[in-house]
């Protein structure tokens, strides 16, 4: 087992890293001093598969566990959602002396992280992220949130788990698409802020593609030693943090616009990665190469990497409600070259965007 530290001096806590299986699990939240009675939350589909197991483990511990459970999925990611998870936590009883259990992918870990936050005017939580994307980013650093019909995590707080525990054996249920979507976020390390990682990558494609426990777990160390560094650095992103949403403004317009759930996270990141990177070009921040090494590697990951077919103006009207913008102007992150970054302010958007987004083929994913 393995531990990184996320320092946020009161409020740090430890990534713990596991090849196989939660043991250990139930003893980290003895050491952590985490609440006996807890609320699992988690989701149809993986409520079954491991919130079965580490139910009875967390029980032979002394621990009492309710089960909390979600449909599963991005378009449930709503105040609807998050409404069933109050009144499931209300009905069984918990208050202010509980615990509660993020046991899933990245859409049940900002869930229940809100709920969290917010229940009872906010309860301690942690994170067992179940998704190669949950494993290497949303688990870590403490943002929370649900969708708004008008945006994608318009709604949510910063607010930090006690521990996040990775069972990277639980990867091994999820299906191809979404480990290849969780790689978009792993290359996303390597174009912002290692280039070795990054070169370390393009060498290992075909073993992490085969689920390689070893370069794995080497990805997902990495991944999450980044992320605690910048969260450490800059908690609630006035700086370095925003550099995490490389690829993000154009990706979560393409979410968006396709309709929540049809474009995975990850794909959306992947196409708004290539276009950031062109825009990087573009300003003369990176040369061609690095463009297609990027796009390159997202492409061997089986990640599709050109934009779907919406209008510039519906591109812009979906980009105008990121959150980086400030008094009308969008705040757009750049690779510079390969492992480093840059955050420039955008005023027009729209001439940049038009030269630069591909005229190729629409991406297959969002055409069906
Ligand atoms: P997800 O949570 O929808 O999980 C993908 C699918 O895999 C779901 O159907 C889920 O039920 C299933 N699943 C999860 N673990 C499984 C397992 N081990 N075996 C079998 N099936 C499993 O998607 P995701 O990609 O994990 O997360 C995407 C969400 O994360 C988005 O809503 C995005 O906004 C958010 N996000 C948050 C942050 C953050 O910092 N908080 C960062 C990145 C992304
Ligand atoms: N995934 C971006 C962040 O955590 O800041």
């Amino acid at each position: 087992m393995e531990r990184l530290n996320v320092g946020l001096d009161d409020r740090s806590y430890q990534i713990l890293i596991t090849p196989e299986g939660f043991e250990g699990f139930a003893e980290e939240l003895c050491r952590i001093g985490f609440p006996r009675q807890i609320a699992l939350v988690t989701n149809v589909t993986v409520g079954p598969l491991y919130g079965e197991i580490i139910a009875p483990l967390l029980q032979r511990h002394g621990f009492s566990v309710r089960m909390v459970t979600i449909e599963d999925g991005e378009i449930y990611k709503n105040s609807e959602t998050l409404d069933s998870i109050y009144t499931q936590l209300i009905e069984t009883g918990c208050d202010r002396h509980s615990g509660l259990i993020a046991l899933g992918g990245g859409v049940v870990g900002d869930m229940a992280g809100y709920a969290a936050a917010t229940y009872l005017r906010g309860i301690p939580f942690v994170q067992v992220p179940t998704t190669v994307l949950a494993q290497v980013d949303s688990s870590v650093g403490g943002k929370t949130a649900i969708n708004h019909p008008l945006g994608k995590n318009l709604i949510g707080a910063f607010y930090q788990p006690k521990s996040v525990f990775i069972n990277i054996a639980s990867l091994d249920t999820l299906d191809r698409r979404n480990v290849l979507a969780g790689m978009a976020e792993v290359v996303k390390y390597g174009v912002m802020f290692d280039r070795d990682f990054f070169c370390w990558l393009e060498n290992n494609v075909t073993s992490l593609l085969e689920l390689d426990r070893s370069k794995l777990a080497h990805a997902i160390r990495r991944s999450c030693e980044i992320k605690a560094d910048v969260v450490a650095r800059d908690e609630k992103e006035s700086s370095v943090r925003a550099v995490l949403n490389y690829g993000h403004t154009f990706g979560h317009a393409v979410e968006q616009l396709s309709g929540y759930g049809k474009v995975l996270h990850g794909e959306a990141v992947a196409i708004g990665m290539v276009v950031a990177a062109r825009i990087s070009h573009f300003l003369g921040e990176c040369s061609l190469e690095d463009v297609e090494r990027i796009s390159r590697l997202l492409r061997s990951f089986g990640l599709c990497v050109d934009p779907p077919e919406f209008s510039l103006e519906e591109y812009l009207i979906a980009m105008s409600r990121d959150k980086k913008v400030q008094s009308g102007v969008l705040k757009f992150i750049l690779n510079v070259g390969i492992g480093d970054n840059k955050i420039v302010s955008i005023d027009e958007p729209g001439k940049i965007l038009s030269a630069v987004l591909s005229r190729g083929l629409p991406c297959q994913i969002c055409s069906e």
